[in-house]
């Protein structure tokens, strides 16, 4: 499947990025003292990298094999599962989002609130061994390690766009496999509606997680509904750029759900819970006005404080804002719209 979107040089000139997003959302932080928002901010500062190489295409980057791509610490078996790789059909022209930027612009509020802290912070995180937790409405429940999860599953590449609810956005190549896939394996019964998914709760490895200021609770927590979890494009990233995912991408296993806002692609995750009932997620428990459950990418729907009509596709500066128009659904609305059919997605946000 090729997913054709407008390639960042077609960007109109008119369409640059305001500085005013930023402040609005800094005097908000202010006022409200709620500081674990201010990382969800938009940072224009954090993201300047007009010195970064010109991102390679697709092609260039097969053709090297991602050569000068570095493999962090991981264990054997995992490197060796994830360079078994194909490439699959879930693919964009767009140019890829230099792995530099990919690796050092992060969200993960476990290790900090700054674009840069998950990339210092989280080097250390212990990822092996891992288990993952699956409990609910199923059949099969237990603890599995992550070499049983992995056993027997082919994994490929899947080159998906990212939009992150802030307003920023990145081509990424994920290495992993269809959510669907492992589901299935764990036999869901007819009550199964929803699939929650925990982040690692580990304050001694995770500094974020000790911080009294903090305003999002933990572990953090995401859900989808169990047709979106069940839909071909979710997919489990066990690796990025050909290679294991690095600490600050969420290693070692994370979900990906390109549709949605960034926030839904939890990271780390030690537990999945099949119920009945739609799970409380963690953004929308800290500020149910500004996040909802769906999180649907949606130009319509604006965030409260900002519009969701642009995005910044990084890398990008103060010179070239590389502003880009938004898409319904990410782009990706053929394959998912239909999940959302006769719902009023102002509302459902
Ligand atoms: N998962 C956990 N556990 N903690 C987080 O803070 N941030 C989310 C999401 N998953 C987050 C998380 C947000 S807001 C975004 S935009 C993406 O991760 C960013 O993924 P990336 O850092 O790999 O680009």
């Amino acid at each position: 499947m090729l997913i054709k979107t407008r390639k960042p040089s077609d960007v109109r000139s008119s369409e640059i990025t305001s500085e005013s997003v930023y402040k609005d959302r800094r005097s908000f932080l202010k006022k409200s003292g709620q500081f674990a928002f201010a990382g969800m901010g938009v940072t224009l500062v954090g993201c300047s990298d007009a010195s970064e190489a010109k991102p390679k295409t697709k092609d260039s980057v097969i053709e090297t094999g991602y050569d000068n791509i570095p493999q962090l610490r991981a264990p054997q078996w995992l490197k060796e599962k994830v360079a078994t790789y194909k490439q699959s059909g879930y693919t964009t022209s767009e140019q890829l989002t230099p792995y530099t930027n990919v690796t050092n612009y992060n969200n993960f509020y476990e290790f900090g609130y700054g674009k840069d802290d998950p990339a210092k912070k989280a080097v250390n995180l212990k990822t092996d061994p891992w288990s993952i937790t699956v409990e609910g409405e199923i059949e099969k429940p237990g603890t599995y390690t992550l070499e049983d999860i992995l056993k027997g599953q082919d994994v490929e590449e899947r080159i998906y766009r990212l939009r992150c609810v802030e307003a920023w956005s990145m081509v990424i190549p994920w290495v992993g496999f269809s959510l669907a896939d492992m589901l299935k394996r764990f036999q869901p019964t007819s009550k199964a509606k929803y699939v929650e998914f925990h982040t690692l709760f580990d304050p001694q490895q995770m500094p974020g997680q000790r911080s009294s200021f903090s305003a999002i609770q933990y572990p953090y927590v995401e859900g989808l509904r169990i047709d979106e979890a069940m839909n071909p494009l979710t997919f489990m990233a066990i690796g990025l750029y050909g290679k294991t995912l690095p600490p600050q991408n969420g290693a070692p296993l994370r979900l990906v759900v390109p549709w949605k806002y960034g926030f839904k692609s939890i990271k780390s995750i030690v537990k999945i819970r099949f119920t009945e009932t739609m799970p409380q997620s963690t953004w929308v428990k800290s500020g149910p006005n500004e996040y909802g459950f769906y999180a649907n990418v949606n130009p319509e729907v604006d965030h409260p404080r900002w519009s969701q009509k642009s995005e910044r596709r990084l890398p990008n500066s103060i010179w070239e804002p590389n502003k880009i128009e938004t898409k319904k659904f990410n782009g990706y609305e053929e394959e998912v719209a239909h999940l959302y059919k006769g719902m009023d997605l102002s509302k459902h946000f």
